[in-house]
């Protein structure tokens, strides 16, 4: 399975998300600041992914002792503001540095690094069991799923995409299909080539004609993952998750979210309080660099948030909740 970066020689190498599939290129971060950068403009994105990432990112600003540690952990904490799983694993780090001696604080970052990856990956592993127990055995399900929430966006085997993998395995799947997702087109250029890489039955639609597959009686279940979750279990998602979740509602199609625990953010009541990205118009007014629209007013939220009453289930490493 890819993996969306190595650390070695005291260097975070990242796969560069954002030339994919075309080259598969190692972008080598040496600092923080160049972590903060690659994770900014999508070197590497989806909410574990950048979180963990973060987390190197601050094994990187150790030698430099404890205040550059501190200052490190803001400058990428506000390298994106929706994903809680950023700040939640900048946090963790920074209280186990807090308590290490300056002597053993490069040290002790890098244990709390691997510790972070090495949970998310077995909370991958569990949540693709947990949600592919969701399917009856006896029959196969065509599942669509938007954006990219693989190994390139979690370090393990993904959380939506980690059901979809194990549904695979398990013979309980004919197809997924992933929306392009504009304006980045996360789902054609990496779902696309994560499960093509696999050998995983995969069909790519643009982010318009999922309605009209629900129509056509085409999709038994809508699977996403999320960037931060709400006490009322309202969940951030890339934009066009609401689009999906008022389609699935409308056609009967179960929309599920999974998401681990790090996505939780225990301080936010509902929806309203998560801070939507908005990103550079240039996003929206080119096409993979070719500008593609006259130069007009945009509007760029990078997410959205599905509300917790069209949610059918949110799958965790811990259980399943149900909203509803
Ligand atoms: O802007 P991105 O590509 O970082 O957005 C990623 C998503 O919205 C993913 O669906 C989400 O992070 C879940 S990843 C397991």
């Amino acid at each position: 399975m890819i993996r969306p970066f190595s650390y070695h020689d005291r260097t975070l190498f990242i796969l560069d998300q954002r030339l994919l599939p075309l080259e598969e290129k190692w972008l080598p971060c040496t600092s923080a600041e160049e972590v903060a950068r690659a994770i900014r403009t999508l070197a590497v994105r989806g909410a574990p992914a950048i979180g963990i990432a973060a987390a190197y990112g601050l094994v990187l600003a150790a030698p430099m002792g404890i205040a550059q540690v501190e200052a490190a952990a803001r400058i990428l904490t506000l390298a994106r503001p929706t994903a809680v799983n950023l700040s939640w694993a900048v946090r963790r780090c920074l209280a186990a540095a807090r308590f290490a001696g300056e002597g053993n604080l490069q040290e002790r970052l890098r244990e709390e690094a691997d510790a972070i990856w090495a949970e998310e990956v077995r909370a991958n592993e569990s949540m693709a069991t947990l949600g592919a127990g969701l399917f009856d055995p006896g029959r196969t399900y065509s599942i669509l799923t938007h954006c990219n929430a693989g190994s390139l966006a979690t370090g393990g085997m993904g959380t939506a995409v980690g059901v979809i993998r194990r549904l695979h395995e398990q013979g309980k799947l004919s197809r997924a299909y992933m929306d392009e997702t504009r304006p980045l087109l996360q789902g054609a250029r990496i779902t696309a080539y994560e499960l093509n890489a696999d050998g995983i039955p995969c069909t790519l639609i643009t982010d318009s004609m999922a309605g009209w597959l629900m129509k056509l009686g085409r999709i038994d279940a809508v699977i996403v993952g999320a960037d931060r979750i709400a006490c009322n279990l309202d969940a951030a998602n890339k934009v066009g998750s609401y689009s999906l979740a008022v389609l699935a509602h409308a056609h009967g199609v179960p929309f599920f979210i999974v998401a681990p625990r790090s996505t939780f953010d225990p301080d936010i009541s509902t929806g309203e309080e998560i801070p939507i990205e908005e990103r550079s118009p240039e996003e929206v007014l080119t096409f993979q660099g070719s500008r593609s629209a006259p130069q007009v007013d945009v509007f760029n939220p990078a997410f959205d948030v599905v509300p917790h009453r069209l949610i059918t289930a949110l799958i965790t490493e811990d259980g399943i909740l149900r909203p509803g």
